[in-house]
């Protein structure tokens, strides 16, 4: 580790939903914390430095931060961060993250996802820092060839999207750097479906526009932001019809980020390794939509309408491997994933702004 600091955490995209909740553990574990975020995704009031979801982290841990407002595929201004600071591990969030949304702009995924990433390990191998927890996603295992998912399930194959792809590619890249040069440690993480909120309800998922994902639009739908939901197909072969997922409350992901960063930093790891982080339970959108409307007291309306292009039946997770290698395993239920959430939302009914 040289000179570099194993306490200086530099997160890329830490303004975002995952990325301020692995900010706030971070700080309440006592490390120093750099964000690099180009705010495409986060609110910043005119007035103020800083993104509004890192000022409540820095009011709700008392810690602060430095926090730079920077694209990744800035390369200059990347390597400076990396010279004014003794970084010793890299998180890397930043990146587009909607669905359909790649596949009408394909070329400004992957070049944010895949440049961007390119350019921040080039700068981090001149700077020698090669110590990288990266954000994947369980879309690189396409649709499931057998359930629950493990870390041995073919990825890449499948991959409707130039999302999931660039999740996929990224991993493939990271594989490469990591066998061409022994001294790169890398995690994978490969998130289910993140939702819920800090228990606080001051910070949470705060997306622009219409939500696309399920949890964040049930709680538009319960504060009277939204009509009603429109649930993707009842024909799938699950226990209703309606597709299951494996929902993760975002702080169990969080702090599944500083496990891994205890991983990284033992003497016994090296190369990459990509662990699942789920709760390895499957819940339909009806379990969700019945939980919400129980944790949120409201009733949430909803039309069964067609299946949504490129949706699979169902997607779940074998945590082990993250349980007996890192030590980690999810804790909270999909009834504290609602409540969190719905507090999160009721309290901040347009999100940060
Ligand atoms: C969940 C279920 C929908 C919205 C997301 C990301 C993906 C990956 C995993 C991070 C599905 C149904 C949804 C709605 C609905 N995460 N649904 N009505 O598709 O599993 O994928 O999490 O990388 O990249 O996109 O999540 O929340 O969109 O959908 O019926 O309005 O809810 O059909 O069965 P998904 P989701």
């Amino acid at each position: 580790m040289s000179q570099k600091n194993s306490r200086i955490v530099l997160v890329t995209g830490g303004a975002g939903f995952v990325g301020s909740h692995a900010v706030l553990v971070l700080l309440e574990e006592g490390y120093s914390v750099i964000v690099v975020d180009n705010l495409v995704n986060a609110y910043k009031a005119e007035n103020e430095e800083l993104p509004e979801s890192l000022i409540r982290v820095m009011k709700l841990t008392g810690k602060s931060l430095i926090f730079y407002n920077i694209n990744l595929c800035d390369k200059n201004a990347l390597k400076e961060v990396f010279s004014k600071h003794k970084i010793g591990c890299v998180m890397h969030f930043a990146a587009l993250k909607a669905v359909g949304e790649s596949c009408t702009i394909p070329l400004t995924y992957y070049s944010n996802n895949i440049t961007g990433s390119i350019i921040l390990f080039e700068v981090m191998k001149e700077a020698g820092v090669k110590n990288l927890v990266y954000s994947s996603s369980s879309t690189v295992y396409g649709n499931p060839q057998f359930l629950p998912l493990t870390e041995t399930h073919p990825t890449g194959q499948g991959c409707t999207n130039p999302y999931g792809k660039s999740k996929y590619f990224v991993e493939e890249i990271l594989k490469d750097l990591a066998s061409s040069d022994k001294s790169w440690k890398v995690i994978s993480l490969r998130y289910f479906n993140p939702v819920g909120a800090h228990p606080s309800g001051d910070i949470g998922e705060d997306p622009a526009g219409i939500p696309n994902n399920l949890m964040p639009y049930i709680s538009q739908v319960a504060v009277g932001r939204q009509p009603k939901l429109l649930v993707y197909g009842n024909d799938y072969e699950t226990h209703d019809g309606t597709g299951v997922r494996d929902y993760i409350h975002i702080m169990d992901l969080a702090e599944g980020h500083n496990y891994a960063l205890k991983k990284l930093f033992s003497q016994d790891f090296s190369g990459f390794k990509a662990y699942n982080l789920g709760t390895g339970c499957g819940y339909s959108v009806l379990d969700v939509v019945k939980a919400f409307s129980a944790a949120s007291g409201r009733k949430i309306a909803y039309d069964i309408v067609g299946r949504r292009e490129g949706d699979i039946a169902s997607s779940y997770c074998d945590s082990t491997l993250a349980f007996k290698e890192l030590g980690w395993k999810a804790n909270r239920l999909l009834t504290d994933m609602c409540a969190d959430a719905w507090r999160w939302q009721s309290k901040n009914p347009n999100g940060f702004q």
